[in-house]
């Protein structure tokens, strides 16, 4: 391994060495959770006055992460604008978890990122042909107890893609498993495009945080 290279170092207390576990130990944890690896890195947030609240309880999920995700509960995280760190919030939540996890957690996953769009797009996909690693990230979303479910789309579902998301959020939170969404609509829209089954899902059974602030994207 290259211990300069590590893209875990900005936040990790462990001292570098050649064969530092924590470092494989991480590794595994990403490279199961189906996070691009552009995503990997730590991102510094800055917190502008219009979102500190919502900061503030993003924060406090974060410090807890492991009561959030052991009592199986759900972050619904919006904005009607679009770069203001939602993605990167979830992410941050993710690795967070793994990093309370890394010296228990074994080779397995145990936290993933779905991209929506491209996951329902895989799964039309995976109707006529076979779509690397598709089948094991299914058994994956079913079975790891915590999904990022990024990019909650804002036009309106197919019957189709309705129904599979349906099905595994619907499982996901019947068996207390902790789930991350994120997206652009807010309640009324979310009813509208998402359909009232998901919908009442993610704003019943969820602790909702809005975004206000504007986009950020290419400022840093
Ligand atoms: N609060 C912030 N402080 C610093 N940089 C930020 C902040 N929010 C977003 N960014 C920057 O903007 C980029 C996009 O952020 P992110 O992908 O989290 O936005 P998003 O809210 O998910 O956007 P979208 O609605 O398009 O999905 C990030 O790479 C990050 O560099
Ligand atoms: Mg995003």
């Amino acid at each position: 391994m290259d211990i300069n290279n590590c893209w875990y170092k900005k936040i990790c207390t462990n001292t570098c060495t050649e064969s530092c576990i924590r470092y494989n130990c991480m590794k595994s944890l990403m490279e199961h959770s189906n996070l691009p690896e552009y995503l990997w890195s730590y991102k510094q947030l800055t917190c502008g006055n219009t979102d500190a609240e919502a900061f503030m309880q993003l924060k406090e999920i974060e410090t807890n992460i492991d009561t959030f995700v052991n009592e199986g509960r759900n972050l619904y995280i919006y904005s009607e604008n679009c770069g203001n760190g939602k993605t990167s919030w979830s992410v941050r939540l993710l690795i967070k978890h793994f990093d309370k996890i890394w010296n228990i957690a074994g080779f397995t996953c145990h936290g993933l990122f779905i991209n929506v769009p491209k996951f329902l797009y895989n799964c039309k996909q995976s109707i006529s042909k076979d779509v690397n690693g598709f089948e094991e990230l299914c058994d994956n979303i079913e079975n790891c107890e915590l999904v990022i479910w990024d990019d909650l789309p804002s036009s309106e579902f197919t019957s189709y893609e309705h129904q599979i998301m349906l099905q595994y959020i619907d499982n996901r939170i019947n068996s207390g498993k902790a789930n991350i969404f994120t997206g652009n609509c807010d309640k009324d829209k979310s009813y509208q495009l998402l359909g009232d089954r998901l919908a009442s899902r993610l704003f019943g059974c969820s602790q909702v945080i809005e975004f206000k602030e504007t986009d950020k994207r290419g400022l840093n």
